[in-house]
């Protein structure tokens, strides 16, 4: 890198925002329908691209198990490349790894990881993928991940994010680590007589319906809201 991009990247604010929720709670249709709004360039991972329909949402090419095809497509110009990962787990593991360096090798680009519990995990993600979530505002990169299940994903990550949105989760494991990740307190309720009944904050979680959500903000703030209707 040069001397000017690294004095430059390091003034880059961190744009790393988790989308979290259980199936069919919401998630991609956040990512289609605000964050994927503008963006200079696209690379989307995309394991479920046949119900997702990235490469259609954006207009991109879309890429089938080939890095040396997306290294092809990165090196055109393509503006939008939707990456669908094939083979055994052991295989989509290197082919992340290698999609992860293709990306730190990428300035101002948009980086969506759909699924990210199928290629991190708690204690372990790839170096490329920590490269990503620990440096990559050194490249003025804006990363996107999402998960069903975050008691499975690298906890680094969500510690890194910026940005976290939650929608309804169905496992109180996973309802645990993403209220400690929101910071959200023990709330009162009235209960049998007025008297208030103390409502833990991942029963919140578990409690919301589809498309309901909690958002922490850049500046640690969090709101809570409903996905716009499509
Ligand atoms: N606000 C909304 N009102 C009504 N339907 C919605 C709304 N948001 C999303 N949907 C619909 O709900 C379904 C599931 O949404 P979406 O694909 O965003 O879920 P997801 O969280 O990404 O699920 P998965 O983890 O399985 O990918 C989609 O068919 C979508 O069109
Ligand atoms: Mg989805």
């Amino acid at each position: 890198m040069s001397e000017s991009k690294t004095s430059q990247g390091t003034k880059n604010k961190a744009n790393i925002i988790a989308v979290i929720g259980a199936s069919g709670t919401g998630k991609s249709s956040f990512i289609k329908g605000e964050l994927l709004r503008s963006y200079s360039r696209l690379l989307v991972w995309s394991p479920l691209e046949k119900s997702d329909k990235y490469g259609s949402f954006c207009q991109g090419v879309v890429v089938t198990g080939k890095i040396s095809e997306l290294v092809a497509q990165v090196k055109a110009g393509a503006k939008a490349i939707v990456y669908v990962p094939t083979g055994k787990d052991s295989e989509v593991k290197i082919q992340f790894d290698r999609f992860c360096r293709i990306v730190w090798e990428l300035e101002n680009a948009t980086v969506l990881v759909e699924e990210l519990s199928r290629v991190t995990m708690p204690s372990w993600s790839p170096p490329a993928w920590r490269n990503l979530s620990t440096a990559g505002r050194h490249q003025g990169l804006t990363i996107i991940g999402t998960s069903q299940r975050p008691a499975n994903i690298d906890k680094d990550f969500l510690g890194n994010c910026t940005q976290l949105r939650c929608y309804g989760l169905n496992y109180d494991g996973d309802a645990k680590v993403m209220a400690d990740a929101l910071g959200l307190q023990i709330t009162y309720e009235p209960g049998a007589g007025g008297k208030p009944v103390a409502i833990k904050p991942h029963r919140l979680l578990r409690d919301l319906p589809n498309f309901h959500f909690f958002h922490k903000n850049p500046d640690k703030t969090v709101r809570q809201g409903v996905n716009k209707s499509l």
